[in-house]
């Protein structure tokens, strides 16, 4: 396992690119493997979490070839896989693949690295149940790896989720295709599947506060140009926010509003943020951000705001740390079964670097001030704890030593190329 010590530094100043948005690189491996022709994906993530769910479509006979900057999708009937799946750290991979794979006529068995094995399946497993699925998995069908029989699901189900979750949810309308479903959450999570299936063809509309797919015999093959990662952008907003004279610029970042969040919330924080939307790419808006450092001060992160950066609490955290006064992070217990229990570990990372930290069932309360190492954090399995603590490193005094850093090739391989390229001047 692979530590990584990171010390203060300068001010963080220039533009970047950040990698392709890993939920839109998932669908579009994913969506496209069930379309009636090929697709090209440009700007196709090429973290690890994405490469689990290609790899996954190969054992199942979609062909997945670079062809210059862009991967091509050629879907071919799917077909038993010889071996085990491996879905490697990727809760999308394994949700969304289990939607398709229990309406296949054949077996497959998913697995994952320890951080999935011990993340909750039931979720999904339930629902397909009910539509006549045949999945059982460890510890009573609660975890890890998943033994799917595959075969026709009864059509017409209706879903009143108890979670706000865009993996059950998308994983249930790629089961319902065949025969149609509903579904409705109690929170919009966010909305990439159905842009995407609509593009793609599909009869998907609103209705009694939830979604109708009709059934779909075919989708249509869709060309995606997949914007940046809002989340892995995330990184970057709070580090130019909390490094003093920072100044940068994150070009073609998505804007899909179900995802802004970390804006609004950095925003209310006092944060300087300009955000200027370009053309759409596709289905998803985009756009340039620009951060400048300046004094952050404490706010209330909860309810919808919550689940619309749920991925960038851990990061939200940390800017708060430095922000002057109280933050309270709630309504955000889901965040407690991610790659890790990253209510925990965050409370643990900033305990770690003198920051007064209450924890909650649901999120925890934060008094800002001046963390600071020398401190040690657990980053294992998790790559946004690793790098939200690169962050906190980077803008306060005394080296963070992370270990596991390794996680971060899962969402960010160029994370530290990047953090060099921002640091250089
Ligand atoms: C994702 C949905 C979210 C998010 C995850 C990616 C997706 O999970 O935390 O990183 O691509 O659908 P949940 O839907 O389980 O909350």
């Amino acid at each position: 396992m692979s530590t990584w010590t990171v010390h203060g530094r300068g001010p963080l100043r220039g533009e970047l690119t950040v990698p392709g948005d890993k939920s839109i690189s998932h669908r579009s491996l994913l969506f496209n493997a069930l379309a009636s022709g090929p697709a090209r994906v440009r700007g196709l993530l090429e973290g690890e979490d994405v490469h689990s769910t290609a790899s996954a479509l190969s054992a199942l006979g979609t062909e997945i070839e670079r062809d210059g900057d862009a991967v091509v999708v050629r879907p071919r009937p799917l077909a038993e896989p010889a071996d085990v799946i491996d879905c490697g750290n990727s809760g999308t991979t394994i949700r969304l693949l289990t939607g398709i794979l229990a309406r296949q006529p054949f077996l497959s068995v998913l697995t994952g690295d320890g951080s999935l094995r011990k993340r909750p399946m039931r979720r999904v497993i339930d629902p397909l149940t009910a539509m006549g699925a045949r999945i059982d998995g460890r510890d009573g069908g609660r975890l890890p790896p998943l033994v799917i029989r595959g075969g026709a699901l009864t059509p017409g189900h209706r879903f009143d989720l108890s979670i706000s979750s865009a993996q059950v949810k998308s994983c249930l309308l790629l089961a319902g295709m065949t025969g149609g479903v509903w579904v409705r959450e109690p929170r919009q999570s966010r909305d990439h599947s159905e842009r995407m299936l609509r593009a793609m063809g599909a009869d998907l509309i609103d209705e009694d506060g939830g979604l109708r797919l009709a059934p779909t015999a075919v989708l249509e093959p869709l060309d995606v140009d997949v914007p940046g990662d809002i989340s892995s952008a995330a990184f970057w907003l709070v580090g130019g926010a909390v490094v003093p004279g920072s100044d940068i610029t994150l070009r073609q970042v998505g804007l899909n509003p179900t995802r802004t969040g970390v804006v609004d919330a950095l925003r209310a924080m006092g944060a300087q943020l300009e955000v200027e939307p370009v053309d759409a790419a596709g289905a998803e808006p985009i756009g340039n951000v620009r951060v400048r450092a300046g004094g952050l001060r404490g706010t209330r992160i909860d309810g919808e705001l919550a689940l619309r950066c749920l991925d960038e609490l851990p990061v939200l955290a940390v800017a708060a740390a430095f922000a002057e006064g109280e933050t309270t992070i709630a309504d955000a217990g889901e965040l407690r079964v991610k790659e890790s229990d990253r209510i925990a570990r965050v409370v643990q990372g900033l305990r770690a670097m003198h920051v007064q930290v209450e924890e909650h069932p649901d999120g925890m309360t934060i008094v800002g001030g001046h963390p600071h190492g020398p401190a040690r954090v657990d980053a294992t399995g998790d790559h946004r704890i690793a790098m939200a603590f690169a962050i906190a490193a980077l803008a306060g005094e005394g080296p963070v030593e992370l270990t596991g850093a390794e996680a971060i090739g899962t969402s960010y391989p160029q994370f530290a190329a990047h953090l060099e390229a921002l640091t250089r001047e």
